[in-house]
């Protein structure tokens, strides 16, 4: 894993974008996986600045990592209408090439099956954003979802209810159940970016970098994907044993590729 950490949550959304654009510019219509929660939305905001500078993101490809089950498609909060506000409007990206699991459909678990058969179809996805939930989620996968698990119905945590009630007007409007995809789905993906911010998630960060791989902490597996990117703001590194360390490597470049002096 690279590990990145920058002195505040705005060098955390730039440092993001500017990888993502530089996706984007090598691959117009790239495919990327799409996260939702707050974590993303300062990334977005700087795709945003850039679509507005030039960056053409209208034959990107996108496919959303989760949607709530039985919340109505027009429902502010439902993740198909989060990932219109956030990411599809801003960004241009046309709404016909992305898509969002569907947590409506009358088979879930065909629909389920559909989302993975089109993410292959796709070419797979190249890039990855994801958030982390305070639990170590990625998506919705909750602790102890299967470290080899594909796009299905999961149960939402507690916590994970608890953390997303601030997005509802009562806490019992929040679903108890979601559709996700699943960490093998994520684990496909040839390149993810995470970025995390803020102290309260730190435990969940130090967990799932230098933690055992565990699915009481799914976002764990990660340490087996060969292009990861964590990229993290002071308080969200702040539990970190090894932080200098991670600093020290980001820092350093070897002297082929120092300018000349
Ligand atoms: C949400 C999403 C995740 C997200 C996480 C953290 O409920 N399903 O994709 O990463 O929980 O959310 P936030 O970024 O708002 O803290």
């Amino acid at each position: 894993m690279e590990i990145v950490i920058l002195d505040s949550a705005a060098a955390v959304g730039a440092h993001a974008g500017s990888r993502i654009a530089a996706l984007v510019e090598r691959t117009p219509d790239a495919v990327l996986g799409l996260a939702t929660g707050s974590s993303p939305l300062g990334v977005y905001a700087d795709l945003a600045t850039r679509a507005a500078a030039g960056v053409d993101f209208s034959r990107v490809r996108g496919f959303a990592l989760d949607e709530y089950v039985g919340i109505p498609l027009e429902h502010p909060e439902s993740y198909a209408s989060v990932i219109h506000r956030d990411v599809i409007e801003p960004l241009g990206l046309d709404p016909a090439r992305v898509r969002v699991p569907d947590g409506r459909a009358a088979d879930l678990r065909r629909a389920c099956d559909d989302y993975e058969a089109a993410i292959v179809a796709a070419g797979g996805v190249d890039l990855q954003i994801l958030g982390i939930g305070v639990n170590g989620h990625i998506g919705f996968n909750e602790p102890t979802s299967s470290l080899a698990s594909r796009t299905r119905i999961k149960t939402l945590a507690p916590e994970t209810r608890e953390a997303n009630a601030r997005f509802f007007a009562d806490p019992d409007d929040v679903p108890t159940h979601c559709v996700t995809q699943g960490l093998g789905t994520i684990m496909d993906a040839r390149e993810i970016v995470l970025v995390a911010q803020g102290a309260a998630k730190a435990a969940a960060i130090a967990a799932i970098v230098e933690g055992p791989v565990s699915s009481m902490w799914p976002g764990s597996i990660l340490q087996h994907h060969p292009r990861v990117h964590v990229v993290l703001d002071e308080a969200a590194a702040g539990d970190l044993r090894l932080s200098d360390y991670y600093r020290y490597t980001f820092d350093f470049k070897p002297s082929w590729q120092r300018d000349p002096v």
